[in-house]
């Protein structure tokens, strides 16, 4: 709930009293006083979401309070309690900055009328904040191939419905992009789409940021903080990456899946929600689960409505589509003029086996735009993409679905993978500009090395170029911090020297 902690301030005992009882009716936590100084002292020392504030006051004016919470980080929402005569100065503390206004006498609808509309835009701002950092995939699930046919209508068919989803897939197949179009087609359309990508965030962090936390609830937690899942209340959420999930962090999840409730980190109010929950996982939950790494309840309770994005290689129909539509999109943001793929561009693209899917795909056709002379049609060069060798079972090596690691650093974001697993440079310095197969990758030499070395010699010489910056390096290797922290781990145990570490 994002708002439950309110103060009245108003000097008339019954207006107090009123609003003390209906408040507490909904189970609020009310703190009522009746001059200004009284007020000032507890909003110094308590947090509050909503403060009632009468204008004329036995030691001063209410909308004193305005220009004395206008400095705070998270200010509470003012309602100004006003009488008949003096509608014109509540109207002035609107301009100053109250959120709203009520006339005594009021009636108990109009306070619920009003704690309803300061909910919502609370929540509402909430959730704005959220997403000035992180912004909600908005791009078009483009392919006319029968898997990408398919896929559409199953998300068609389930994304009206309440049913968690969970959608599986490979590195860069389009997971997310699949939960963004679910999330659109939904009845809950107009309310939050709260991402959460359990990979990325710190196993000490997560579950705050799931459930949200009280202040105190632990060193550097200064204010009451409300996790995700008060964000998405009426919404969706997104637990992208949802292996990852420690099994403390599981057994809570499975609870508020079950029963769609929780508790704060440090708190003991149990706090409800209506969320609808959508997951995605490159990685076999089933074999997880066998292994134990993954509660079985918490699976069949994810695994309500699963969703397979297909491969690209499985639908290499959707490639050339694909690319023309991302080469428009890049042409356009780097302001070239472009005539489409040279006949040898176009076979090269739909004869590679494309390991890391979608991803990889707009990457390469990124770096061959930037390539590109503007006016003329791409070329197979600016591409870079390596001739596949035929005695190469790509397929065997990207089964990332069904294999307990995922092979291959991420393998199509560093460009590793299919016909390119032993001995060769990444065909496509993909995952980010700053990439330079030079600098990043090791020579192997001749020998061909099995792929755990080659994945290890690979992750140790990024994490050296980037002087031992593990999120830098996550990135450049296109795999998230817990997976490489996980490998490092085994590492260090092989008596590896690591960079960044005495
Ligand atoms: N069918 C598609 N049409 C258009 N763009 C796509 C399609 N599939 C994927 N993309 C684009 O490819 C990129 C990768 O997709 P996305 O992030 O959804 O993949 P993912 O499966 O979640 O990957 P990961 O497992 O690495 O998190 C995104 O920029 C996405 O917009
Ligand atoms: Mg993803």
């Amino acid at each position: 709930m994002t708002v439950e902690r309110i103060l009245i301030l108003d000097d008339e005992l019954v207006i107090r009293k009123a609003l003390e009882e209906q408040l507490r009716r909904k189970r609020l936590s009310v703190c009522s006083v009746s001059n200004l100084s009284e007020a000032e002292k507890h909003i110094q020392k308590d947090e509050f979401d909503l403060l009632f504030v009468d204008v004329h006051l036995p030691d001063g004016n209410g909308t004193e309070l305005l220009d004395r919470i206008a400095t705070m980080q998270d200010p509470p929402l003012v309602v100004i309690i006003t009488g008949n005569g003096t509608v014109e100065s509540a109207v002035e503390c609107m301009r100053a900055g109250a959120f709203d206004y009520i006339i005594k006498p009021f009636s108990s609808s109009q306070i619920d009328v009003l704690m309803k509309k300061a909910k919502d835009y609370r929540q509402l701002v909430k959730v704005n904040q959220f997403f000035a950092k992180e912004s909600v995939e908005g791009a078009e699930l483009i392919g006319k191939s029968v898997p990408i046919e398919n896929l559409r209508s199953m998300v068609g068919k389930v994304a009206p419905t309440e049913a968690t989803v969970l959608i599986n897939g490979e590195n860069g197949t389009g997971k997310e992009l699949v939960a963004s179009e679910l999330y659109r087609r939904s009845s809950r359309r107009k309310a939050p789409f709260i991402k959460v990508n359990c990979a990325a965030i710190s196993e000490s962090l997560i579950e705050s940021e799931f459930f949200g936390h009280e202040k105190g609830a632990f060193t550097g937690a200064i204010q009451r903080r409300e996790g995700r899942f008060e964000l998405a209340d009426g919404g969706t959420i997104l637990l992208d990456e949802i292996s990852e999930i420690s099994p403390k962090v599981q057994a809570k999840l499975l609870r508020v899946l079950q029963e769609r409730e929780f508790e704060r980190v440090g708190g003991n109010k149990t706090i409800k929600v209506d969320v609808r929950v959508v997951a995605t996982t490159n990685r076999d939950l089933m074999k997880s689960v066998e292994r134990g790494d993954f509660r079985q309840d918490l699976y069949y309770r994810l695994n309500v409505f699963p969703i397979h994005v297909p491969p690209l290689r499985e639908r290499q129909g959707d490639v050339l589509l694909l690319a023309k539509t991302f080469a428009q999109k890049f042409a356009r943001k780097h302001g070239i003029t472009l005539r489409g793929f040279e006949e040898a561009a176009s076979r090269s693209l739909s004869s590679h086996p494309w390991p890391g899917n979608v991803r990889e795909l707009q990457n390469t056709i990124e770096r061959a735009v930037i390539l590109s002379e503007s006016g003329l049609k791409i070329s197979a060069d600016s591409l870079g993409l390596m001739p596949v060798m035929a005695n190469v079972n790509v397929p065997a090596f990207r089964e990332t679905v069904a294999t307990p690691e995922p092979v291959g650093v991420g393998a199509g974001s560093t460009g590793y993978g299919g016909s390119n697993q032993v001995g060769f440079p990444p065909s496509t310095p993909t995952s980010s500009s700053t990439f330079s197969s030079e600098s990043s990758v090791p020579d192997f030499g001749d020998e061909p090395l099995p792929l755990e070395q080659i994945e290890k010699q690979h992750i140790l010489s990024t994490l050296e170029t980037t002087k031992g910056n593990r999120t830098h390096a996550a990135k450049i290797l296109g795999i998230s911090i817990r997976t490489l922290r996980n490998k490092l781990a085994i590492y260090r145990e092989d008596g590896e020297f690591i960079a960044g570490e005495e």
